[in-house]
């Protein structure tokens, strides 16, 4: 994704938020003194609205993109929210005070970004105290927009086979979750809920359908300007023809996406 340009990311992630908040709400129950850690927290709009929860002491947002930090910093800070600049694979950029200081941690939709997702889950672990729970929604191999090289070949030139920086939850694991349980059990939680769960956006404008994907597909940077509207104009008769998408003016997108809600063992 391009994490260059905030801006355009903070307009464009309404979806996002959608998917966190009703993640948060079905599956997080927060608790006076709450002191929580938000894992790739993007432009920070999930922060705040964590810092307003019911109990909510605190909140920490980290992200690999110092862009993005600073526009959080500069739009969406509150006294009672931190945010930093870290990468969530590599222990040693995290801070040593954050180790076992959080009673919950949150990561929406940013694990599909990560390779090693053993190294990042255990460094997770690692910063919530005893018995603390994390919330994490990440993109599954069978979502559309893992299938949008696949099904659009004549711009495979430009997108190759595959997003080579996307890493979504494998299939395979899905199709036998016993083994995303066991995976999860090796990187220290407990599992409450492992899920496939839908989800159900409707844009406002076609113009807001192609800004999300703008923000949100690397492979669009290999394709020239002159011919991006081109694409879109393809992808959305593509996702139309395959019903990924309904509605003329304003297109309802449905997809699927994994949630995870586990507990410090
Ligand atoms: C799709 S955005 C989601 C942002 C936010 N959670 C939201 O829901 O709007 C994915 C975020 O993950 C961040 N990210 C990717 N790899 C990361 C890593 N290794 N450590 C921390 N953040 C990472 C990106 O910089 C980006 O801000």
């Amino acid at each position: 994704m391009d994490t260059t340009n905030p801006q355009h990311y903070s307009q464009n992630n309404a979806l996002q938020h959608s998917v966190g908040v009703s993640a948060l709400q079905q599956y997080m129950t927060w608790e006076e003194g709450d002191v929580v850690m938000d894992a790739g927290s993007g432009t920070g709009e999930l922060c705040n609205y964590i810092s307003q929860q019911p109990g909510v002491a605190s909140v920490v947002g980290f992200d690999l993109s110092p862009d993005f930090i600073s526009y959080a910093r500069m739009n969406n800070s509150s006294p009672n929210v931190l945010y930093h600049v870290a990468d969530a694979s590599d222990p040693s950029t995290v801070k040593p005070e954050w180790r076992g200081s959080f009673s919950k941690v949150v990561s929406i939709f940013a694990l599909q970004w990560i390779k090693d997702k053993a190294t990042t889950l255990k460094v997770l672990n690692s910063c919530l105290k005893p018995g603390g729970e994390i919330v994490f929604v990440c993109d599954v191999e069978k979502s559309k927009a893992s299938e949008i090289t696949p099904a659009l070949p004549k711009w495979k030139t430009y997108l190759g086979d595959a997003d080579p920086n996307v890493f979504p939850w494998p299939s395979s694991d899905l199709t036998n979750d016993r083994r995303s349980i066991l995976f999860l059990e090796s990187c220290g939680f407990e599992v409450i809920a492992c899920d496939i769960s839908n989800y159900q956006y409707s844009f406002d404008s076609r113009d807001q359908f192609r800004e999300y994907f703008r923000g949100g597909q690397t492979e669009l940077h290999s394709i020239p300007e002159h011919k991006q509207e081109e694409f879109f104009d393809d992808l959305e008769k593509m996702a139309a023809e395959r019903h990924w998408v309904t509605g003329e003016g304003a297109p309802t997108m449905q997809d699927v996406y994994l949630v995870v809600h586990a507990r410090k063992m």
